[in-house]
């Protein structure tokens, strides 16, 4: 079974790879797409975001990268998937995260999506504050995969 992993990954974390891991295990392939959230302006280009997912994901053999500018459930329709995985940090996520996945179902009826609940240590962690740690100085080395650490802070801090 394919599982497809969507996101803005602006910057990829710890919090995305602990889910990447977790979901990869419990599938044949692991597609994480990077998507298009119109309520964000993304900081990294989409072929930045890609290259940073690849350095933190290294090669294996169940998991992929795409992206996608559309609908979500027509790119899962294009990859023949039906499940979508998505990490849940704290009850805040719920809402939003229970809107999107009743929207998606309510375009296709086959589609579910699974919620893995991410680490305690990432509980608090977001991309939004990896960028703002970044800009003003801050330590992410063990917010996000060391092989991107210098990519993030080279972009922010300019
Ligand atoms: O990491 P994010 O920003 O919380 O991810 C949200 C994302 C990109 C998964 C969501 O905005 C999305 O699925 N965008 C694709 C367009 C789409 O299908 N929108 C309808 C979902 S309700």
């Amino acid at each position: 079974m394919t599982f497809v992993y969507p996101g803005s990954f602006d910057p990829v974390t710890n919090g995305h790879l602990d889910i990447i891991n977790r979901a990869s295990k419990i599938c044949d392939k692991l597609i994480v797409l990077v998507s298009v959230n119109i309520s964000k302006t993304p900081v990294f280009s989409v072929e930045e975001r890609i290259k940073m997912l690849e350095l933190a994901i290294g090669k294996r053999d169940n998991v992929e990268i795409a992206s996608f500018s559309g609908l979500l459930v027509d790119f899962m329709k294009k990859v023949n998937a039906k499940t979508i995985i998505k990490g849940l940090r704290a009850v805040s996520d719920f809402e939003s995260e229970m809107q999107m996945a009743l929207l998606n179902r309510n375009l296709d009826n086959d589609i579910d999506t699974l919620f893995m609940m991410t680490s305690i240590q990432n509980s608090f962690l977001s991309s939004s504050a990896v960028r703002e740690l970044a800009k003003f100085g801050g330590k992410i080395d063990d917010l996000v995969p060391e092989q991107i650490v210098d990519i993030i802070v080279s972009k922010l801090r300019k």
